[in-house]
């Protein structure tokens, strides 16, 4: 287990309380008020003025330990001698960050337990050092002889590759003999990947000058992979010549604009942030970005004010649409999902998912396309995409849209350049980290006629 996955411990040193205390923050944030880790990280470290290795130790740290949350709370739960559910919310998050210490993360357990007793002291008091000793120490102990179950089950499974083991069960589903090489691809730090707004190489260059090396995207023209750098920092981003976005959702803007005539008038109906609104922009269409939530059409209205881009900005619900038949050249629907394609930059999202969320959520999918579909004029096109892959919000989604409107609708072959897998009996076209490299992402597109 140690050997298995030591290379997220590699260039780990013994760094202080400051960074572990950081990581603690965040993870506090996302158990108790459900942040997304990224913004919690970014938030904390933009306060603690950590030097650069500290924040890279932070970053590993924290996301590590969300990642590995399952199989650390079977690990402590091996050696605690009361169930893990009474242990203090924040307590727990100290011992947690301890415990990929002494997993993963290749720390000598002396530092591991030192660090995280002094944490303890500094985060939840001194009444919780004894304990956090006790515990790590335990673990340290018992490390080699964790009555680990094996990875035959989804639940073995789930503990060596830190997923739930439905998760393992729905990957399994889909994508048979490759769902462990997609899992483990989820685990992958990923890497920024940048939308250029004007020239590529351009910025590529300006990236280049503020000494980050910077490089051509793998499939969309406008994508440049800037590993080493932080966006919320990047001056080309706050001045709106580039945008933080991943491949996977530049090619759906680039599926739905395919073909069209410039100036076509599109519906981005679940639009919030607004990523593939301004994206759909650029390439030339009229845009519409619509949203169910008011907070949410604002972070629209912000991105293309950002951009200079002219993007009215409506809120409105798709399940009941105020626009009349059709309206719309193309209708987007990049709906609410699970988002279990978003793990790598997300680790935590697939902990707050249950079992009965893919099928809930594919039925608003479905229901969101149905009301949508009214407003793609003859000839236009209406676009499915979700950042996820369980086929209950994909394959299922497509066919039973299909089923249900086959008299006006046929799925259209994407030309997505050698990306993406057809999966069989699906109409659509999954994208996926361990192929592509980019978030594993579905769309299906259908052409009204
Ligand atoms: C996956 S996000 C969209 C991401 C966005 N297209 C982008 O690329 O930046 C889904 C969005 O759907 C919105 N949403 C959820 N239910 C909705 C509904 N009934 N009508 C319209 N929007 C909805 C959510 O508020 C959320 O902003």
């Amino acid at each position: 287990m140690r050997t298995a996955i030591a290379h997220w411990g590699n260039g780990l040193g013994i760094e202080g309380l400051a960074s572990r205390r950081v990581a603690w923050e965040v993870l506090r944030r996302v158990h108790a008020d459900g942040a997304w880790s990224t913004l919690a990280l970014s938030t904390a470290l933009g306060r603690a003025g950590l030097d650069a290795r500290d924040r890279a130790f932070t970053a590993n740290l924290a996301y590590s330990t969300l990642r590995w949350e399952g199989t650390l709370d079977w690990a402590l739960a091996q050696v605690l001698s009361r169930p893990i559910c009474e242990v203090e919310p924040a307590l727990l998050d100290v011992l947690r960050l301890g415990a990929w210490q002494v997993l993963y993360g290749g720390t000598p357990d002396r530092a591991a337990v030192g660090t995280a007793v002094d944490l303890a002291r500094s985060a939840v008091g001194p009444r919780a050092t004894g304990f956090t000793n006790a515990v790590l120490r335990g673990l340290a102990r018992a490390r080699e002889r964790l009555p680990w179950p094996g990875p035959g089950t989804n639940e073995g499974l789930g503990l060596v590759l830190g997923y739930p083991g439905w998760v393992v069960a729905e990957a399994r589903e889909r994508f048979g003999d490759r769902a462990r090489a997609m899992l483990e691809a989820g685990n992958e730090a990923p890497g920024v990947t940048l939308r250029a707004t004007g020239c590529p190489e351009a910025l590529i260059a300006e990236l280049a000058t503020a000494g980050l090396d910077a490089a051509p995207g793998l499939h969309a023209p406008e994508a440049v992979y800037a590993p080493g750098a932080d966006p919320s920092t990047l001056a080309a981003v706050a001045e709106g010549r580039a945008v933080a976005q991943d491949e996977a959702s530049m090619l759906v803007s680039r599926v739905a604009v395919a073909g069209l005539a410039p100036g076509a008038l599109a519906l981005d109906a679940c639009a919030a942030p607004g990523g593939k609104s301004t994206h759909l922009a650029h390439l030339g269409a009229r845009v519409i970005a619509a949203d169910l939530r008011p907070g949410r059409a604002r972070l629209v209205a912000a991105a293309a004010a950002r951009l200079r881009l002219r993007v009215p900005v409506v809120v409105a619900d798709g399940l009941a649409p105020p626009w009349r038949p059709g309206a719309f050249d193309l209708v987007l629907i990049d709906a609410p999902c699970t988002g279990l394609g978003t793990v790598r930059r997300r680790p935590e999202v697939r902990w707050r998912r249950h079992p009965g969320d893919p099928a809930r959520m594919g039925a608003l999918q479905l229901a969101l396309l149905e009301r949508a579909a009214p407003l793609v004029r003859p000839g236009g096109r209406l676009l499915y995409s979700v950042c996820t892959w369980p086929r209950a919000e994909t394959a299922e989604v497509a066919r039973a849209f299909l089923a249900a409107h086959g008299d006006r609708f046929k799925a259209e072959d994407l030309n997505l350049t050698g990306a993406g897998t057809c999966l069989p009996g699906d109409p659509g076209t999954q994208l996926a980290t361990d192929r592509d490299g980019t978030d594993t992402m579905y769309l299906c597109a259908f052409r009204a006629h």
